[in-house]
């Protein structure tokens, strides 16, 4: 076994290869690198007003999305569909995880939100369809606008995972 970690949020991996994704976050593996490659850049000295302000959006997008994401879980009647829910909390949890060590804050407690969570599972994957469109679309610009490298290349990842997220609500939904 070897050991790995994910440059996008950080968690170590071991396995014989690089996942396809990364376990925790859902990063592609391009972004996952042995160990003693990975570098912590979650340090950003005088991060710009603009990067702030979006990432404690993509903060409060990522901990409403686990949220919503935990609810279904509980409420899918579905063993498949509980564990599809429970799997997408997970990231979005370790989204918000990210977002945290970035700005420097604590990460707030996520407790299943069941007024977003809509208890039939068909009519939560429309809900995360409708999540995850808007999320890519905010990364996206995200991305776009950040001046920073790192806050540019979390954001940029970020887009990416949310994509797989959509694919994922439209095969189940
Ligand atoms: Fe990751
Ligand atoms: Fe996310």
């Amino acid at each position: 076994m070897k050991l790995f970690r994910c440059q996008i949020c950080g968690d170590p991996y071991l396995g014989s290869e690089a996942p396809s994704f990364c376990p925790f976050c859902g990063a592609p593996q391009k972004y996952m690198v042995p160990a003693e490659a990975y570098v912590d850049r979650n340090n950003i000295p005088d991060m710009s007003p603009l990067s702030r302000e979006n990432l404690e959006t993509a903060l409060a997008l990522e901990v409403a999305n686990a949220a919503f994401y935990f609810c279904a879980s509980n409420c899918a009647p579905g063993a498949v569909d509980q564990a599809m829910f429970k799997a997408l909390a997970k990231a979005e949890s370790e989204h918000a995880s990210l977002m945290c060590k970035l700005l420097q804050v604590p990460k707030p407690e996520i407790k299943p939100d069941d007024k977003a969570c809509r208890k039939d599972p068909r009519a939560n994957f429309k809900e995360a369809h409708g999540r995850e469109t808007r999320a890519v679309a905010f990364y996206r610009q995200a991305a776009a606008a950040a001046v920073e490298d790192r806050v540019k290349e979390v954001f940029t990842a970020l887009s990416e995972i949310e994509s797989y997220h959509i694919a994922l609500s439209e095969a189940h939904g």
